[in-house]
């Protein structure tokens, strides 16, 4: 452990243990519940859903605002990354197959440029995508469809243009099938999350941006169950005679 990560430790978790103490003492809460809440802790961790709690519990967003709120330099608007991701996923213009019950949608085409905060290209940039299907919720969910689907890497051009094929999300419900299922149950908050695609989008002295794109008339833009959405990420789809089309322009910021 390093010097910095040790007294940032010193700093914070007294912190910690005096809120949490001052909860179970202001709750009287008893030993016969505090012993609930470590088997539920503990459930949490064997099904490998931290960071699903963190995310309906709102924690991802709070420290999503902390690392990047405030950021005035012209950035995109940086969101949470959820529990969805899975790295490298192929460089390729179309992120997905057909696969059986996808439905007949139109493809949907985003195209933008990934520039930099003083309106720069930044040619090579690594455009990294996930999302569920039009039908049937991630790939990873889903076994009618292959691995890997509606995952993919895209590459900028010279000016920084880059697109991709794919098909519109549609709102999902996060996994209720374990703990943090239950918990959601328990104190009433549905699970439902808008549709959107993730980004996370990567060049060399920039940092890295993940953030969501999210699209208009969604039943969920106002209540997902994360609380992820950001007015600033909200872009229009154009419906063309057999495809549809969503802008989405990129700027990242200078590291350091
Ligand atoms: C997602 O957007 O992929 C996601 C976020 C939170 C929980 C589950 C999934
Ligand atoms: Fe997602």
């Amino acid at each position: 452990m390093s010097v910095s990560t040790e007294s940032r430790l010193a700093e914070v978790v007294p912190d910690v243990l005096a809120a949490i103490h001052e909860v179970l003492e202001r709750h009287h809460v008893t030993e016969e519940e505090w012993h609930a809440a470590l088997a539920f802790l503990t459930e949490v961790g064997r099904a490998d859903e931290f960071i699903l709690l963190s995310d309906v519990t709102r924690t991802s967003v709070l420290i999503d605002g902390l690392s990047h709120g405030g950021d005035e330099s012209g950035a995109t608007a940086s969101d949470v990354e959820g529990p969805m991701y899975t790295v490298e996923p192929p460089f390729r213009d179309k992120i997905y197959e057909e696969y059986e019950g996808m439905g007949d949608d139109d493809p949907l085409f985003v195209r933008g440029t990934v520039t930099s905060t003083d309106g720069s290209a930044l040619a090579g940039a690594v455009v990294d995508v996930w999302q569920t299907g039009p039908a049937g919720g991630y790939d990873i969910w889903d076994e009618r469809q292959p691995e890997g689907n509606f995952r993919g890497r895209i590459r900028a051009a010279q000016d920084g243009a880059y697109e991709f094929q794919t098909m519109l999300p549609k709102p999902y419900t996060v996994p209720t099938e374990g703990p943090v299922g239950r918990y959601l149950e328990a104190i009433g908050q549905h699970p439902w999350r808008p549709a959107h695609i993730h980004f996370k989008v990567t060049a060399p002295g920039h940092q890295t941006l993940v953030t969501q794109l999210f699209f208009p008339d969604d039943p969920h833009l106002e209540n997902d169950t994360i609380g992820a959405v950001k007015e600033a990420l909200v872009r229009p789809v154009a419906r063309h005679d057999d495809h549809l089309t969503c802008n989405f322009d990129i700027v990242l910021r200078p590291a350091g």
